[in-house]
């Protein structure tokens, strides 16, 4: 195949691995760094095929700025990079890695539930400034779990490990989202609720919607004054979804007790007051980073864009109305 096909970013191995031996023209990005905006838009003006990263934006200008793109495959199950309406009228695949990062997603969401709950990042650092002088009664008091009330922000694959791994905390879940869902009232024995209700009562919140101009600042001043003084929310989806200018003025304040982030609302720039505040444990989007999660997503999108630049619908593809009409 002598297409030419761009990865924005060093992957893992096995996926450049399979793009090699498919004998396209292939250009990786050699730095361990996004792409500037001009570079990418530059690469793409020739590219038949790329392999992106949720750090690089496929906006309309993008698009429009490559028109030999035939294929799109995004190292990410979120896809809110890309412009996909886009995309669609000029007849691009997107394919996308949903499945593959569930469980290493929802074990690190509740690796930030444990730490804010506990305080580990708080206490951690305690310890490694050489400021702990021994065990005392009042250290580092944190919040229980177990038994307590776990409400998740979008009912989807992510979210649904995450409440079955509650079961093991005998929680109660509570869920918010589109629509109910006959398989969460029944198999997790979850309740559908609204948003409000959601937030008034529970324990620890847990965000997984996708990112979309409807869940942008879903959890604003508004939404955080509707929470426990008690309460830990988690974000392992998109950071917009919260107003992270809004969450630190509830850490601070201690509208809530503490949060657990991964992502950011304007990555990889986090919030001043964030990275001043005690009861708020900070991660740099690892997500899905687990070594078998990674090197997995890889081939998936190798696979993806082997298979859309031979003019075939992929295995994981958001966008099926192109491959409708062909
Ligand atoms: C995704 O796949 O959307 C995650 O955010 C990556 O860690």
């Amino acid at each position: 195949m002598a297409f030419d096909v761009v990865v924005t970013r060093v992957l893992p191995e096995a996926g450049l691995e399979l793009l090699r031996r498919s004998g396209v023209k292939l250009w990786i990005n050699p730095v361990d760094a996004p792409l500037a905006h001009a570079e990418l838009l530059a690469r793409l003006a020739t590219a038949e095929g790329v392999v992106a990263t949720l750090a690089d934006t496929l906006d309309a200008d993008a698009i429009a700025a490559a028109p030999r793109l035939r294929a799109v495959s995004n190292y990410a199950v979120g896809y809110n990079n890309i412009d996909i309406a886009a995309c669609t009228q000029r007849g691009i695949g997107v394919s996308n890695t949903p499945g593959v990062l569930t469980q290493a997603t929802a074990e690190t969401a509740w690796a930030l539930l444990m730490m804010a709950a506990r305080r580990c990042g708080e206490a951690e650092r305690h310890v490694r400034t050489g400021t702990w002088a021994g065990w005392g009664p009042m250290q580092f008091l944190g919040v229980d779990i177990i038994g307590r009330t776990l409400g998740i922000i979008g009912p989807g694959r992510i979210a649904k490990q995450v409440a079955r791994l509650a079961r093991g905390f005998d929680m109660k879940v509570l869920y918010y989202g589109r629509s109910r869902h006959a398989d969460w009232d029944q198999e997790l024995n979850a309740t559908f609720t609204d948003l409000p209700t959601l937030l008034r009562e529970s324990d620890f919140v847990s965000i997984h919607c996708p990112l979309t101009p409807q869940t942008r600042h879903l959890l604003g001043p508004a939404q955080l004054a509707l929470m426990k003084p008690t309460a830990v929310l988690v974000n392992t989806a998109r950071g917009p979804v919260v107003d992270e200018a809004a969450l630190a003025r509830a850490l601070a304040t201690g509208q809530i007790f503490a949060a657990g982030l991964d992502v950011y609302e304007f990555e990889p720039t986090i919030h001043p007051d964030l990275l001043n505040l005690p009861n708020v444990v900070l991660l740099p989007h690892i997500g899905s980073g687990t070594q078998s999660t990674r090197s997995r997503m890889s081939v998936m999108v190798a696979e993806d864009i082997l298979a859309m630049l031979s003019g075939r619908a992929p295995a994981h593809g958001v966008n099926p109305e192109v491959w409708a009409t062909r």
